[in-house]
């Protein structure tokens, strides 16, 4: 009984260890076992000889995050013809870091001639994996809010549909927010994938998203304030996973589906 008793608990206390690490952002095991590496001794290295020492050559082409990566692109979103073009231009594209870390690019679910656009912020961990957006949980209570008016990706038909895509297509180490150059650079091809799929309103959840489409922060100031950007009506709302931790906002966020659901049958 004793035994039975200490075993059952030794596997929810390691259950619980290791959902504390995977919220802590923990991907990975690399070693089977734990390497303190701070109680390791530096290994001294004897100097090599003068003929193998490394010689100093042009560092590796280094991801760019000035106006030649806006204009790259501009330029690879511009030639973009169709949402296939679009894809494959941001695989080729080279200029932003987050790519070197992801596991893969997460460019959108749903449906294509949806009459509304979601446009979210970053893929998270389940996403990079998966390679779609919006499949973790933040994911699973938007599909619940949009599913309420009756809005779904899995619709066939463009009236009852949704099309979800997100600013970055590749997840930001340790689930940090993108920054101000991620973002410029990122513009062009948000702006492109919009123009592509041509929704009549496009919601934009979070401050990421915000940003791209607005040029400003302050989500919980803008939620449900509509507005123009990319030349469509843009409706900011919180972002799922806000809502995940604040329920009570949950409130003013059904408050702008009814909004949205009031614009499309307007
Ligand atoms: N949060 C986002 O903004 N996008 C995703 O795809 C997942 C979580």
């Amino acid at each position: 009984m004793g035994i039975t008793a200490d075993i059952a608990t030794d596997w929810h206390a390691a259950l619980a260890a290791l959902a504390w690490q995977v919220d802590l952002g923990v991907g990975d095991v690399v070693l089977d076992a734990p390497l303190n590496r701070y109680e390791l001794a530096e290994p001294v290295k004897p100097p090599l000889p003068e003929a193998e020492r490394p010689v100093a050559v042009a560092p590796p082409p280094k991801a760019t995050t000035s106006t030649a990566a806006i204009a790259a692109a501009e330029t690879a979103a511009g030639s973009a013809r169709t949402l296939d073009d679009l894809r494959e231009a941001l695989a080729l594209y080279e200029h932003c870091e987050l790519k070197r870390g992801a596991r893969n690019l997460v460019f959108a679910d749903g449906n294509p001639k949806a009459r509304v656009l979601i446009l979210g912020e970053a893929p998270g961990r389940e996403e990079d994996l998966e390679g779609r957006p919006f499949v973790g949980r933040a994911g699973q209570l938007l599909d619940r809010m949009f599913a309420a008016i009756g809005l779904s990706r899995q619709s066939p038909d463009p009236g009852k549909a949704l099309y979800i895509t997100n600013v970055m297509p590749w997840r930001p180490p340790q689930n940090r927010d993108p920054s101000q150059d991620e973002i410029a650079m990122m513009r062009p091809f948000v702006q492109r994938h919009i123009a592509l799929v041509d929704p009549d309103v496009v919601v934009v959840v979070g401050n990421t998203p915000l940003q791209a489409a607005l040029n400003i922060t302050g989500i919980l100031r803008q939620r449900g304030r509509w507005a123009q950007a990319f030349g469509k009506p843009v409706l900011p709302m919180t972002h799922p996973a806000y809502l995940l931790r604040n329920p009570a906002a949950k409130r003013e966020a059904w408050a702008d589906l009814l909004s949205l659901q009031a614009k499309l049958r307007g």
